[in-house]
């Protein structure tokens, strides 16, 4: 498995995914802004040119905001986000950021546990952050 930062030939994979992960996923557009954005870091698992998931954050000062983590059903469980997650704390490390933070909707347990895995800690919750369903939004910070 290879991860590495996004292409834009990337994207056609990266939408299907966002569709097959998400409720609300974002659109090719955004992901191709997210491209020429110099705040934002962007890596995927890939094998064979198959991309099996990736991974966003936003740097904004010496924090950094999770922005998604999505992984093909038919690669989960495998460790996929685990790597995805080990470059970005890399990436993080060598970037002097302080913190990460994330939001995730309360009822996602597999999320949920993945950063709890890496030491993120809940604090606090952003009341119907979400859109269809209807969702709170529990928030999860690390210190790096
Ligand atoms: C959450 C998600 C990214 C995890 O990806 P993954 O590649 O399957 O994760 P990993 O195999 O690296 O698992 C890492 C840890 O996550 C947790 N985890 C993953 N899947 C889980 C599940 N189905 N149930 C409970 N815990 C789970 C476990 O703690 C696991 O550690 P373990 O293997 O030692 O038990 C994936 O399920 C996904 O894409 N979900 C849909 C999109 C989504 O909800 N993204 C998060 C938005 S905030």
């Amino acid at each position: 498995m290879l991860v590495r930062g996004i292409k834009r030939d990337d994207l056609d994979q990266i939408t299907e995914i966002e569709k097959t992960c998400f409720s609300l996923p974002w659109s090719r557009e955004s992901y191709e802004r997210e491209l020429d954005n110099k705040l934002a870091y962007y890596q995927c698992a890939e094998e064979n040119g198959v991309v099996m998931g990736y991974m966003g954050m936003w740097r904004i000062l010496d924090e950094c905001h999770i922005t998604n983590v999505a992984v093909l059903p038919q690669y989960r469980k495998k460790g996929v986000a685990t790597h995805l997650i080990n470059k970005m704390i890399e990436i993080c490390k060598c970037s002097e950021i302080t913190q990460m933070t994330l939001e995730v909707r309360e009822s996602n347990i597999p999320a949920i546990n993945l950063y709890k895995k890496f030491g993120f800690l809940e604090h606090g919750k952003r009341p119907r952050y979400y859109q269809a369903p209807i969702e709170d939004a529990i928030i999860m910070w690390k210190r790096i």
